[in-house]
């Protein structure tokens, strides 16, 4: 959405923050032997407290409350009886909504001790997010995020997957402007306009450009069983530094 009412920056804060709230409980409950369903339920519990419901069952009934995605699993990973494991690095995806706003945010976490490719492309993941932040302003194209977020990649020596990426968000979880994405589109012509909300979410992979879908029609592995780490925020363009909606 674009900020259009002086009810929409509230609104966006409100849920931004139920949703960083739910990632940060998230986060320290992931240890080795817990499982994805206990994590996500816990997650849920979060929302509820605040009045929020989750995006991805509200918006696509997905069999979960958030995304919780392992290893070679890269986005929309189901919650259940998988134990997290010593070197798993696992992705928390949280978006939900609140009184008809949404928000979106996701972030990694360890289960050490990781080996030290893994740690780095978290750490790789991390500062292309924040590259790709300080990059968004009005009157920026578009195509920028995607162009630092694949330069951040390379000099790691890292990929990104081209057919994940960003998205506006606001009254709906995914709305315009759709395909913000992690790699230098030169056709992409768009430029970013102060009050649109969005998301910036790189997906780094040791080596992967691509997902594909497993059997249980939600799961998106890399093609090749490489590792991805993304982390997300949801913002507001301004023609200064963006306000992120999702820190605390
Ligand atoms: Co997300
Ligand atoms: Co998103």
């Amino acid at each position: 959405m674009t900020i259009d009412s002086p009810e929409d920056w509230p609104n966006s804060k409100r849920i931004g923050r139920v949703v960083a709230l739910t990632l940060k409980a998230m986060q320290q409950a992931a240890k080795a032997g817990v499982t994805t369903g206990e994590l996500d339920a816990l997650g849920e519990r979060v929302m509820a407290e605040h009045g929020a419901r989750s995006a991805p069952r509200l918006a696509y009934n997905f069999p979960g409350a958030t995304c919780i995605s392992i290893n070679d699993e890269a986005a929309h990973g189901i919650p259940g009886a998988r134990k997290l494991m010593p070197g798993d690095l696992v992705n928390i995806d949280v978006s939900a909504e609140l009184d008809g706003t949404f928000a979106d945010a996701a972030v990694m976490v360890t289960i050490d001790p990781v080996d030290p490719r893994s740690h780095n492309l978290v750490l790789c993941a991390q500062r292309a997010l924040k590259r790709a932040i300080a990059t968004a302003r009005a009157g920026t194209r578009l195509n920028e995020i995607g162009r630092v977020i694949e330069e951040e990649a390379r000099q790691s020596g890292f990929s990104t997957l081209r057919d994940l990426g960003g998205h506006g968000v606001g009254h709906g979880i995914h709305e315009d402007p759709h395909n913000i994405a992690n790699y230098y589109n030169i056709n992409d012509k768009r430029v970013l306009e102060a009050g649109t909300v969005l998301t910036i979410e790189p997906f780094i992979t040791t080596g992967a450009t691509h997902t594909r879908t497993m059997p249980d029609r939600w799961t998106l592995k890399t093609s090749d069983g490489s590792l991805s780490a993304q982390v997300e925020h949801t913002l507001v363009i301004t023609r200064g530094k963006p306000v992120l909606v999702t820190a605390l």
